[in-house]
């Protein structure tokens, strides 16, 4: 392997941090030997930390109704061949209550940005979670809202927000997003949510429309400077209805070979091997487990509405039931030597 870039990954491990050129060098220049490198030295930096235990979160995705038009997004609001959905509260409240019997200790609501789920009705949903799954983390994924809506949402007993800021460049996110979103006001979410005390994850898409090596160096230097208690990488997979519908998808093996950096830049970070990531290859998560990752975040949406939550073509799982995926989940992580928690899985900071 390249002498040079046997360093940078050395000095990676020993000191968390590359400049900006360094970051670029090793990802432009990485082959499978640097990737089997940087992923032995994730899986080290793993160990002390979380061993071999792959922590779970139980999806609900609550809405697809979205005000917002991203362009990479299959459930835009532009998008008129979607069939649109919402669950009702008592339907959450019940898939969250099913989701703690089979095991899961963390329950994520996500969805679009529909109106219908003001503070008042999400924070009662929340309550209500709260209230009957003992030593459960609530988790939103609503996207953005105004501080105060954070704040009642996490007086009303949330924890954690995923909110990912899909680029770290500014002028990349307007390519990807109509010009009524802001990039600065998704930032100002994520500093927003930490100072009300949430424990937040931001993330980003690999390979999407007009992403460079070095938006990538940029992903890296803010996950250093930011340090996200999570952050999700997927890969960008176009949706047929879409502008993006044409774009290439993003490969298995940047995403891996990413998540093996961040993990070796900020070593108790929890990183997702995402849905996305198992809908490009049939052992993505596996992969991206041994590439770094410890987090898996299995469907607990009704069957009957998962087709309808297509961000992107071929998404997987949308067939099975909520035990059957967490099943299929634990028996891929047992076959590469990983167990899967019943645990609320907050991070080892
Ligand atoms: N509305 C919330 C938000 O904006 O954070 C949560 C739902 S949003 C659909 C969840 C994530 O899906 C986005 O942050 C984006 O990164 C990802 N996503 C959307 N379209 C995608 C695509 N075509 N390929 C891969 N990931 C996609
Ligand atoms: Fe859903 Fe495998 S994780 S079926």
């Amino acid at each position: 392997m390249d002498a040079k870039i046997a360093s940078l990954i050395e000095k990676l491990r020993q000191t968390h941090h590359l400049d900006d050129a360094e970051y670029l060098e090793l990802i432009e220049n990485r082959t499978p030997e640097a990737a089997d490198l940087l992923a032995q030295r994730a899986v080290e930096a793993r160990q002390p930390i979380y061993g071999t235990t792959v922590f779970t979160r139980g999806l609900i995705e609550i809405s697809n109704i979205c005000k917002n038009d991203c362009l990479y997004c299959g459930i835009r609001r532009s998008n008129h061949n979607v069939e649109r959905y919402r669950l009702e509260p008592d339907v959450i409240v019940a898939c969250a209550q099913e989701g703690y019997q089979l095991g899961f200790r963390t329950i994520v609501l996500q969805g679009g940005e529909d109106a219908y789920f003001s503070d008042e009705v999400l924070g009662d949903i929340v309550r209500r979670i709260v209230a009957t799954c003992p030593d459960t983390a609530v988790t939103l994924s609503m996207g953005e809202r105004s501080r105060d809506s954070y704040q009642r949402l996490f007086d009303a007993g949330a924890s954690r927000y995923l909110l990912r800021h899909e680029t770290a460049d500014r002028r990349h996110y307007e390519l990807l997003h109509p010009k009524e979103m802001s990039w600065e006001r998704r930032m100002r979410c994520l500093h927003d949510l930490r100072d009300i005390g949430y424990q937040v994850g931001a993330g980003f898409m690999v390979g999407s429309p007009y992403q460079t090596t070095r938006h990538l160096a940029q992903e890296m230097r803010f996950v250093e400077d930011f340090k996200p208690d999570m952050c999700g990488i997927g890969p960008f997979i176009p949706h047929h209805d879409t502008p993006f519908r044409d774009e290439p998808a993003g490969t298995l093996e940047l995403t891996c070979y990413l998540l093996s950096i961040i993990r070796l830049i900020y070593p108790p970070i929890l990183l997702p091997a995402t849905t996305a990531l198992g809908t490009i290859d049939p052992r993505g998560r596996e992969k991206g487990m041994l590439a770094g990752a410890n987090v898996v975040m299995p469907n607990l949406s009704p069957v009957a509405v998962r087709k309808q939550y297509e961000l992107y073509d071929n998404k997987i799982c949308t067939g099975e039931e909520s035990a059957q995926c967490r099943g299929c989940l634990g028996l891929r992580m047992t076959l590469i030597g990983y167990e899967l928690a019943v645990d609320r899985g907050d991070i080892r900071k």
